[in-house]
């Protein structure tokens, strides 16, 4: 059986699969499996012997008001393609198998890594996204776990997580796969109508136009208010586009930055809100 559902069935998957001479590679996800998800767990099946992916809408990393209940659920699919890419086994555990009832310890990263960017609006989305996946980590046990850049913070606070709690796993960060036009793929670029579709694409081309910018200069240096700004203008000629913020920061700290320089890995992070539909996007924008 490779769908399985709690921590029980997990130990007996890894009895059967004689899994202390074997890695494991470990793909966490909320579902609605698209190109993204399926790339890292491509990327998994390369590095490791077995690969899990979890399929779990995680409700502590939801706030009031955000789509928890509308988040598109569908595990029959979420099976078939995380098969068909490699996956050994899909954990799909109900709420109660992660949260057993009683349950009160939460993980926090503290700092300005969860306040800025997408911890502003969402204050409590990090909490619940360390939390969940300190628990993943604990149930599974991977030798490495696949996220992608597409969630750029996410990342920076899983790996300062990781260092923190001294968790004895490997982050792998995999690129950010994106539609023709440029648009990272995302379970929420369904809500989008088709003009804001069209409209959505201004975040990958604002990012490229900055990326493009600093590659011509001499030196590669540029002053970050500007690139900012040449961000945010192609973003706003788009009439339905909203922008949450535009920021470039050191990828790692999360910390501000004045002048891009060469030296630097800066990273451009948008966020977006067409109607309800809120999109994130960024790029390191020092050249490789
Ligand atoms: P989810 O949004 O389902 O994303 C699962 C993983 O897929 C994340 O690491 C995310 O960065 C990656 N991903 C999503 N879109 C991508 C794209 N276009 N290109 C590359 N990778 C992409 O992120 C979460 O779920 C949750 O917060 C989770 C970590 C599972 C905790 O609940």
């Amino acid at each position: 059986m490779s769908l399985i559902g709690t921590a029980r069935e997990w130990d007996a998957f890894c009895t059967r699969h004689n899994r202390k001479n074997e890695t494991l590679g470990f793909v966490p996800t909320l579902g609605c499996l698209h190109e993204g998800h399926l790339s890292l767990i491509r990327k998994a099946k390369e590095q490791n012997d077995l690969v899990a992916v979890s399929v779990f809408v995680n409700p502590t990393q939801f706030g009031p008001g955000e789509d928890y209940e509308a988040y598109p659920r569908d595990i029959e699919r979420d099976h078939r393609l995380a098969t068909e890419a490699g996956a050994d086994v899909v954990f799909h555990p109900a709420a109660e198998e992660i949260y057993p009832r009683g349950a009160s310890t939460e993980v926090e990263v503290k700092g300005p890594l969860t306040q800025k960017l997408c911890g502003a609006s969402r204050p409590i989305h990090f909490k619940g996204v360390a939390t969940v996946v300190s628990i993943l980590f604990h149930i599974i046990g991977p030798d490495r776990a696949y996220f992608g850049q597409k969630d750029a913070q996410q990342v920076a606070v899983l790996k300062k997580m990781v260092r923190d709690l001294h968790i004895p796993v490997e982050l792998v960060v995999c690129p950010i796969v994106r539609e023709a036009d440029g648009l990272a793929k995302s379970s929420r670029n369904r809500y989008l109508s088709p003009a804001e579709r069209q409209q959505a694409a201004a975040l990958y081309r604002g990012l490229q136009q900055a990326r493009g910018y600093l590659a011509s200069v001499a030196g590669g240096c540029a002053d970050a208010a500007w690139l900012k700004e040449m961000i945010r203008a192609e973003i706003q000629a788009q009439p339905l586009a909203e922008v949450e913020y535009v920021e470039i920061l050191d990828s790692d700290t999360l910390d501000d930055i004045h002048t891009v320089g060469p030296e630097k890995n800066a990273l451009a992070a948008v966020a977006v809100r067409f109607g309800k539909t809120r999109l994130i996007d960024n790029m390191i924008l020092t050249p490789e």
